[in-house]
């Protein structure tokens, strides 16, 4: 089975990386743990401040278990960075900031029933008891959400705060008190004070796809998986959002308390039960690790019927005294573990392959799956990347696997690793039909019929794996994916138009094309918006309110919103800061047609742009449609030339790249900031880069600064040289 289809890009993946533990000498390890730091550093900040993981956990868990390996080996190198003695990330500035008294540690995580013994052995070796000496354990499910922790006094619910860093989170008390679950008060006599519980906060499946559905209609993002959700649901500084989304509650444990009338975590629970406290229904006390394992696959194999997600067994060892003595070792209890399960996998059939069309063209492969229970979410799609992937030859990274293509009627291992989307595993080539044949990629647009080409990238000679539509705007696909793109965040950003009602009004043929965005109020007799199913007239007049607020617009924005092939937010940047104005753009744009002029010149010497590009924007401008549409918005919008440079400052016209994360300012204040002083903000270092702003957690970038030798700065030192 291919494991080493891993999102990560391949240039953060150096050979050293995939050496076993036990083969690394010195220096090697501790190369890998300088590299282990930052590269978790980076996911812990992507999972607990911006709740947009990028890796699934499984591949998470694995950065750390070498870590940990590592660091077992080689005890002296462990760093003062180093994430074994972190948990989380810290807390994000908006909310407050709450010191959690008793600090909100984590768990450390066995995957087999070897390891489990090895923490058995472990706790009766330090509590120096035989063998012999029965030991009982909670076992209970480890829920897939998000720790908090609760503060109540005189038996009022008087503060409520996430995990953070584990020593220091961020005040939610507003936001904890719209969930149903947890008691404001409790009026028993007895009850502790103060009390501070802990527990987990998650969002059941069935929500969870319900909110995701909502969030398609109005145009929001959608969550990766529940646990996101949660964690973003609970997040918010308006608690009204936080009330209108389905969060739920367990609770396994304590914090600060000042008398606990038990002395068994078993007894613990039961006790929480009868203050009211919501308790998972399928915790057990188990007497030996055979029990433990029952339990463990008696969860497991009753997983996907929950309607949340588990993402293994905590067991706790049920004695408190005995808990007091083993104490904590770095950021994990001693008598407690996780014991995690691994992917969750279905198997199912291909039924077809679906060519999907995208704003450039792009014609994507979704596997079209027989719909299949993984992990509790019905999934029926899954990404094919590109040709060459189905055809087994490459492609995103490597096929399947080398030489095996993927034939419609074939059976499918899919795993869905903390993403909707989920992944194929592997074909299972026994069961290949006897009549599959090979898939034949269209070269025709399924939408339009215009030939579908693989350019030739001028640089490499080599053949894009991308295969696109040339159609152009008289393919449907290209158009509606454009009008989406277009009110998209960062190109005009208009509010109540996501892509549910583009998409609908573009079939109704209210929407057009781009310009028909701004004519809509005007034409609104006709259109009828408030009369729409799912409108409203609020809702109609806030949609005419948010265009109208668009017509003024910064010009990079306007250039991103055209959708021109190859020309993100960094390219729409440099081409403002260049032309100045929309006027002189489009007029230099048309006049680069003729290849020998100097405006192409002038378009091609830009740094930041290769040839690549600027044909592709020269091209775009040579075809009437576009120019007419361009034209048409001019009339309806003003692009705002960007802020004056500053010329005379220390960075004008150096190249800056930044990476890890900032503390002092957000990434695009920092840009703004950088391009404001007339440097060029890059997003990747070469040999052009002046300097390197790296901060925690930076990873790929700073490793290719060190060797091309780029000056890299701390963030204090870059705002010194600014001057700020
Ligand atoms: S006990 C000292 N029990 O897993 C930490 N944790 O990696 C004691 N979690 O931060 C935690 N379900 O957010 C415990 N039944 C459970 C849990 C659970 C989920 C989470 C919790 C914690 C993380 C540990």
């Amino acid at each position: 089975m291919n494991k080493s289809r891993s999102k990560k890009k391949s240039d953060e993946k150096p050979t050293l990386a995939a050496k076993p533990v036990a083969e690394l000498d010195e220096a090697e390890a501790a190369a890998e743990l300088k590299r282990l730091a930052a590269e978790i550093a980076h996911h812990d900040a992507l999972y607990y401040r911006q709740d947009e993981p990028e890796i699934s956990d499984a591949e998470y868990d694995a950065l750390r278990t070498r870590n940990d390996a590592i660091e077992a080996r080689f005890p002296h190198l462990v760093r003062d960075d180093s994430p074994s003695l972190r948990i989380g990330a810290a807390p994000v500035e908006a909310f407050g900031k709450v010191t959690h008294r008793v600090p909100m540690l984590s768990l450390s995580n066995v995957f087999d029933e070897e390891e489990l013994r090895d923490f058995l052995d472990r706790i009766r070796r330090f509590l120096g008891l035989p063998p012999s000496e029965k030991l009982a354990f909670t076992a209970e499910p480890k829920i897939d959400g998000l720790s908090i922790t609760l503060r109540y006094e005189r038996g009022v619910l008087v503060q409520g705060a996430t995990r953070g860093d584990g020593y220091e989170g961020e005040n939610v008390t507003p936001n904890v008190r719209t969930i149903a679950d947890i008691p404001k008060s409790v009026k028993t006599k007895g009850f502790p004070d103060p009390f501070e519980l802990r527990g987990e906060i998650y969002m059941s499946r069935k929500a969870f796809q319900r909110l995701n559905e909502e969030q398609v209609k109005r145009g929001d993002r959608v969550f990766a998986n529940p646990r996101n959700a949660a964690a973003g649901s609970l997040r918010q500084l308006d608690s009204s959002i936080t009330a209108q989304r389905p969060l739920r509650f367990f609770a396994y444990g304590w914090g600060e308390i000042a008398d606990l009338p038990v002395e068994t975590q078993w007894d613990a629970y039961q006790v929480l039960r009868a203050w009211g406290f919501p308790l998972n229904p399928l915790i057990k006390l188990t007497h030996s690790v055979e029990e433990m394992l029952a339990t463990y696959r008696n969860i497991e194999s009753g997983r996907s019927g929950l309607d949340y997600d588990i993402d293994g067994i905590v067991y706790k060892l049920d004695r408190l005294d005995l808990q007091r003595r083993l104490g904590f070792v770095s950021r994990s209890p001693r008598f407690a573990v996780a014991h995690k399960f691994p992917a969750e996998k279905a198997i199912t059939k291909l039924r077809d392959i679906d060519i999907q069309v995208g704003r450039t063209g792009a014609l994507t492969p979704v596997a079209k799956l027989e719909p299949v229970t993984v992990g509790g979410v019905v999934v029926q799609n899954a990404g094919l990347h590109n040709e060459d992937y189905i055809r087994g030859i490459g492609g995103d990274g490597q096929p399947i696997r080398n030489g095996v293509d993927i034939r419609v009627g074939d059976t499918l291992i899919v795993q869905r690793a903390g993403d909707v989307i989920p992944q194929i595993l592997d074909v299972v080539l026994e069961k290949r039909p006897k009549n599959a044949k090979p898939y034949v990629f269209p070269t025709k647009c399924p939408v339009c019929g215009s030939h579908a080409t693989r350019e030739v990238n001028p640089n490499t000679g080599k053949e894009d794996a991308v295969r696109r539509c040339t159609g152009g705007l008289i393919c449907p696909a290209q158009r509606v994916e454009r009008l989406k793109h277009f009110v998209s965040r960062d190109s005009f950003d208009i509010e109540g138009l996501g892509e549910k009602r583009i998409k609908e009004l573009y079939e109704d043929s209210i929407i057009q094309s781009l310009p028909d965005i701004f004519t809509l109020a005007k034409r609104d007799k006709v259109a009828k918006i408030a009369e729409r199913e799912g409108w409203g007239e609020l809702s109609a007049r806030n949609l005419f309110d948010a265009i109208e607020a668009r017509r003024t617009v910064k010009l990079d924005r306007f250039i991103n919103a055209l959708g021109i092939p190859h020309v993100g937010e960094i390219t729409a940047r440099l081409l403002a800061r260049t032309y100045g104005t929309a006027e002189d753009f489009v007029k230099a744009m048309r006049t680069a047609k003729s290849r020998q002029s100097e405006a192409f010149a002038e378009l091609n010497n830009i740094e930041g742009i290769g040839p690549t590009v600027a044909e592709a924007i020269v091209d775009f401008f040579a075809e009437p449609h576009n120019v007419k549409v361009v034209d048409a918005l001019l009339k309806e919008v003003r692009p705002q030339p960007l802020e004056a440079i500053d010329h005379a400052s220390p960075i004008s016209g150096k190249t800056v790249v930044f990476t890890g994360s900032l503390e002092r300012m957000t990434r695009s204040e920092a840009k703004a900031k950088a391009e404001r002083l007339g440097a060029k903000v890059a997003g990747s270092v070469s040999q052009k880069t002046d300097y390197v702003v790296a901060g925690p957690g930076a990873g790929s970038k700073l490793k290719n600064a060190k060797e091309l030798g780029v000056k890299v700065l701390t963030e204090d030192e870059w705002l010194k040289l600014i001057g700020s």
